[in-house]
């Protein structure tokens, strides 16, 4: 069954797991766009994505045994190099002509960076060919490293994932607590937009000073939200001259009623490297607050709803729309991409 038409979006990266969940040796099964794909880690550190298809009959390689070198399949125990090139066939006599290097399972270009490994999804079939499209800046010098916060599923597609990530007016009634906000503290907000990249980019600003938890961030604490297609938000927050926070939300569709979101953190501050685990489980209240709502959105929209994008609270979302509807004209006409975007200050009561 294929996906509705324009639900992914493609020859872009996608966040495939956190670094530390892929050890040596290990081959993980992940569904990625309705794709099934074997991601492995080589014994010399090296990350790899393959169809999970043996090419002989199609069995996952998945299921087969992996060296930290080669992929053996389980049904006829074929095997594989990283780059899914045949390299023995078990039960072939020796004195065969036939050459097994020809035999090649397809192969997706993988990426380490910062402790996240990404995946390009091609739109043309699997080719090893040229990736078009760069990673997302994620803003750190190469030998520096995310943690990872956490990872969720949330039960929806891409589009009503990518909603619920750039939605400013969920926040006062999901995410309301002692520690951020009240329902009793709104206020309006003004906030500067600008295009940027495959997005868009909410202008370096002061933290409302409604959320707590910027409050405890002393020291001229500015902040910068970025979001880009097809699912990347990345905040970054300046504390004085010296000190930096990097908050990335990234979305993945897996398929077509899931996505998953992995939340990453990188902070030179000394105290909040101390403070990690509580940190964490702050951030991690957070997700879960947002899983919430998306188990309740699940049942909504099981009753088929119209629904509604309304005003400036809502405008981030209609964007979204429009950098897809370009992303796709693009890539149907092989031309480059164009941010159509204006420059826009928004309102909204938070
Ligand atoms: S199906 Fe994999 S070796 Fe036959
Ligand atoms: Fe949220």
């Amino acid at each position: 069954m294929s996906a509705p038409v324009g639900l992914y979006l493609k020859n872009l990266w996608y966040v495939a797991f956190y670094g530390g969940e892929l050890k040596k040796g290990k081959l993980l099964p992940k569904e990625v766009l309705g794709e099934k794909v074997v991601f492995g880690r080589t014994n010399d550190n090296e990350v790899f994505a393959l169809k999970d298809n043996c090419p002989h009959r199609g069995v996952p390689l998945s299921c087969g045994w992996f060296d930290g070198n080669r992929i053996q399949c389980c049904y006829h125990g074929w095997e594989f190099d990283r780059m899914g090139v045949c390299i023995n066939i078990p039960a072939l006599a020796p004195e065969t002509n036939i050459q097994v290097n020809k035999i090649k399972a397809p192969t997706y270009p993988c990426r380490e960076i910062n402790g996240v490994i990404f995946i390009y999804m091609p739109d043309k079939k699997l080719s090893d060919q040229a990736v078009l499209n760069d990673l997302p800046d994620l803003l750190l010098a190469p030998d520096k490293a995310f943690k990872h916060v956490e990872r969720v599923v949330l039960p929806c597609n891409i589009d009503h994932a990518v909603i619920g990530l750039i939605d400013p007016a969920h926040v006062t009634f999901v995410h309301q607590s002692w520690f951020w906000r009240s329902k009793k503290s709104l206020r309006i907000k003004e906030k500067h937009f600008e295009p940027e990249g495959l997005g868009f980019k909410m202008a370096r600003h002061t933290p409302s000073s409604n959320s707590k938890g910027y409050k405890i961030l002393k020291g001229g604490t500015s902040t910068e939200i970025t979001f880009e297609i097809p699912g990347f938000r990345r905040e970054h927050i300046k504390i004085g001259e010296d000190n930096e926070i990097i908050s990335i939300t990234t979305l993945t569709p897996l398929n077509e009623t899931e996505t998953e979101l992995n939340q990453f953190f990188y902070t030179t501050l000394s105290v909040a490297n101390m403070l990690w685990w509580p940190l964490r489980k702050l951030g991690r209240t957070f997700i879960g607050q947002d899983l919430g709502i998306f188990r309740k959105l699940k049942a909504g929209l099981e009753n088929d709803p119209k629904l509604l994008l309304v005003g400036e609270p809502d405008a981030q979302a209609r964007w979204y729309y429009e950098l897809k509807k370009q992303w796709i004209k693009a890539q149907e006409e092989n031309t480059p991409f164009v941010n159509t975007l204006k420059h826009q200050t928004l309102h909204w009561i938070t």
